[in-house]
């Protein structure tokens, strides 16, 4: 069959492909400063692979679909790989992983493959070149044949070894791995970046290949980056180290980080469970991974399966949903919150993302939103991370067609009418119309009804919002008069479920007092604060009656919760919602006082402050908190003792001032150890 042939129109679209993901490149590999999500870059190769399949005259040597990497950056002496980086196939679906095994399975004429599953971690490779057991070399990977010398930036990484111990290693061996950024570490340094005004970097991954590619090692040096190695060349050179798992193992043994995750596992139905496995581990981990990849085990049989291009046959990458995602801002919309608060939301066009389609995400306020510089009919990058609600990251300005007008709060709000307030100084906007505005009054009731506070099975938004339009509802008091009879009326609601509902709402009747004060939704008072002033108070009638000086003396509640206690229990609207609560049956019952001064720290509260040398922060609380001490976040005159590390912040201040014990790290091991 002849060839079809290319159109004008084609051809341009092969050319303007082309340009557009060298540009890409350029900010990518050489500026570190990607301008869209990989799921669209990738999306753009893929699209010029078809039409260079689909068309072989327009196929050219220089194509981007060519190359591994990318060119490399000067400033940095080039070497050149003994062994190509090469890359690994893609896989999205279980489906494709089956085809996988399959495909294997066929050549070898074997019924069940061992794999060693290993996550995909998201940085960039580096290829760590060790003579007479010390690193002589470290290269980037380039274009995938020649990268780039940054061994002496290498060298600053701490987890990198520079002299290896080990008995018996080859003369010469290389080990291949990823270098990446923690999280934690991205996260400061981006906030260091933006109190210097420097530009920050968009994700951990750019950060890590924009620091490695730093020309001044000491700023790399002061940079956290990590190492995990995957792979070596050279080291198998023992009987026994025949496989990729035993050359792990051995990496382990002479000294280099191997990820902890990997693991061996046998078949399809093995590798899908450690996708599976290792997704929910994603969230939980100090670093990015967008998928995992799959070893054939052994090396004779990843020998006989050999290369296809630029990829091994015997490897495949497994990846996760993308995180991000382009698409349409249709409009943004104000939500009413429990409070007043408003929330812009912006409405989208569909998109899929983290695995599942998004219509809608937060915009957090108006600072945000005029951060971002996002306006309606933008296109937008959409994060959905995880299960956090999704978030607009940022608007693509560039990719604006027309002038667009930016977006402003209403000025009224837009369920209820009642103005808006915009407190100076404050990002927050709220609705002034309180409980008369129906909006304020539903989420109330949702929060009422929620899990954490009153628990009322099966009185979800949509029933309380027919509940409130009805205007059957007013207050929450009103859900413990509804017959089933009226419930019953509603719509999706048939007469099992809503004889549930009044079965669910008995079961409310009888709160603890704490779960009683937050359901009441007070300002700033959460789970904890509420279970606090319930314990200390005893009962609703000492609590009401407590001034802001009695409602200090809690631990934990300062002038500000202090101030929405008394305010809302001075509100009559509020008092007058209690006792019809009451008088509807609802009995709260006191609050467990929990044994006292039963270990060596009860009732002592410490502050941590600043970075300490010998022990992480969360280690130092959680062994406190072992002996029986409270570790607060904020310094008061409550305080026992402020636990003060290197570059300590206004905690320390706070506590000289207000006279409170300081120790440094030496005496919180010395207390530790004297009671554990
Ligand atoms: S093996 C021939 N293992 O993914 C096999 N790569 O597309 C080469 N990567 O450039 C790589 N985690 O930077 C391998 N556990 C892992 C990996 C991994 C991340 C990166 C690596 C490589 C790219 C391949």
């Amino acid at each position: 069959m002849a060839e079809p042939s290319p159109t004008a129109e084609i051809r341009q679209q092969v050319l303007d492909l082309r340009e557009q993901i060298e540009a890409h490149n350029h900010r990518y590999f050489v500026l570190d400063d990607p301008s869209i999500p990989d799921v669209e870059y990738d999306r753009l190769v893929r699209r010029l692979e078809r039409l260079e399949q689909e068309y072989p005259e327009l196929d050219d040597p220089d194509s981007p679909t060519h190359r591994v990497g990318a060119r490399v950056a000067e400033g940095f002496e080039t070497v050149e790989h003994e062994k190509p980086m090469l890359s690994l196939a893609n896989a999205f679906d279980p489906d494709e992983v089956a085809q996988f095994d399959q495909r294997i399975r066929d050549q070898l004429d074997l019924t069940e493959l061992a794999y060693l599953a290993e996550p995909k971690l998201d940085g960039l490779a580096i290829s760590l070149k060790y003579v007479q057991g010390r690193l002589e070399r470290a290269a980037t990977r380039g274009d995938g044949y020649t990268g780039e010398n940054v061994t002496a930036n290498v060298r600053t990484i701490r987890s990198i070894p520079l002299k290896l111990q080990a008995e018996n290693l080859p003369e010469q061996f290389e080990v291949r791995g990823e270098i990446v950024m923690s999280r934690s570490g991205f996260a400061e340094l981006n906030d260091r970046l933006k109190a210097e005004d420097e530009k920050t970097f968009v994700n951990p991954r750019n950060a890590a290949a924009g620091t490695l590619r730093q020309l001044d090692p000491a700023i790399t040096a002061d940079r956290p980056l990590r190492f995990f190695a995957y792979a070596a060349i050279g080291l198998d050179t023992e009987p026994g180290l025949d496989g990729q798992s035993a050359v792990m193992q051995r990496l382990r043994d002479i000294g280099f980080p191997v990820s902890p995750l990997m693991r061996k596992v046998s078949g399809l139905d093995g590798l899908l469970q450690f996708h599976q496995d290792t997704l929910k581990k994603r969230d939980g981990l100090d670093y990015d991974i967008d998928g995992v990849v799959y070893k054939l085990d052994d090396f004779d049989q990843q020998l006989e399966m050999g290369y296809v291009s630029r990829s091994p046959r015997w490897a495949l990458a497994h990846k996760f949903p993308a995180e991000e995602a382009i698409t349409r801002l249709r409009e943004i919309e104000v939500q009413v919150g429990r409070t007043g608060k408003l929330t812009p939301v912006a409405r989208l066009e569909p998109v899929f993302v983290g695995g599942v389609t998004v219509t809608n995400a937060t915009l957090h306020n108006l600072d945000e939103i005029r951060r971002k510089d996002v306006r309606p009919g933008d296109f937008v990058i959409v994060r959905r991370a995880g299960d956090v609600i999704p978030e607009v990251v940022r608007a693509m300005t560039e990719r604006r067609e027309q002038p667009l007008p930016e977006w402003n709060l209403p000025t009224h709000c837009p369920v209820c009418n009642s103005h808006i307030e915009q407190v100076e100084g404050q990002a927050d906007a709220r609705c002034s119309g309180g409980l008369v505005c129906a909006a304020q009054r539903k989420r109330a009731l949702e929060h009422f009804a929620s899990r954490t506070a009153m628990d009322i099975d099966g009185l979800g938004s949509k029933i309380i919002d027919q509940l409130v339009e009805q205007g059957r509802v007013h207050d929450p008091s009103d859900l413990y008069r509804l017959s089933a009879e009226t419930l019953a009326g509603l719509e999706r609601m048939g007469e099992k479920s809503a004889a549930n509902l009044v079965a669910a709402l008995d079961r409310s009747r009888k709160p603890g007092l704490g779960r009683f004060l937050f359901a009441l939704g007070i300002r700033e008072v959460g789970e904890v604060g509420a279970q606090l002033l319930a314990r200390h108070f005893g009962t609703l009638d000492a609590l009401m009656a407590a001034d802001e000086d009695a409602l200090q003396a809690v631990d934990e509640i300062g002038p500000i919760v202090a101030g929405h206690v008394c305010q809302f229990f001075k509100e009559p609207a509020n008092r007058r919602v209690i006792e019809r609560l009451l008088g509807a049956g609802v009995e709260w019952q006191p609050e467990q006082v929990q044994e006292a001064q039963s270990q060596p720290l009860s009732g002592k509260t410490y502050v941590l402050t600043g970075s300490l040398q010998q022990l992480k922060r969360s280690q130092a609380k959680a062994r406190l908190e072992a002996l029986g001490a409270r570790v607060s976040g904020s310094v008061s005159k409550k305080t026992d003792a402020v636990i003060a590390g290197a570059d300590p912040g206004s905690k320390l201040t706070r506590a000289e001032d207000l006279g409170v014990t300081v120790m440094d790290e030496d005496a919180l091991l010395a207390l530790l150890n004297r009671y554990e």
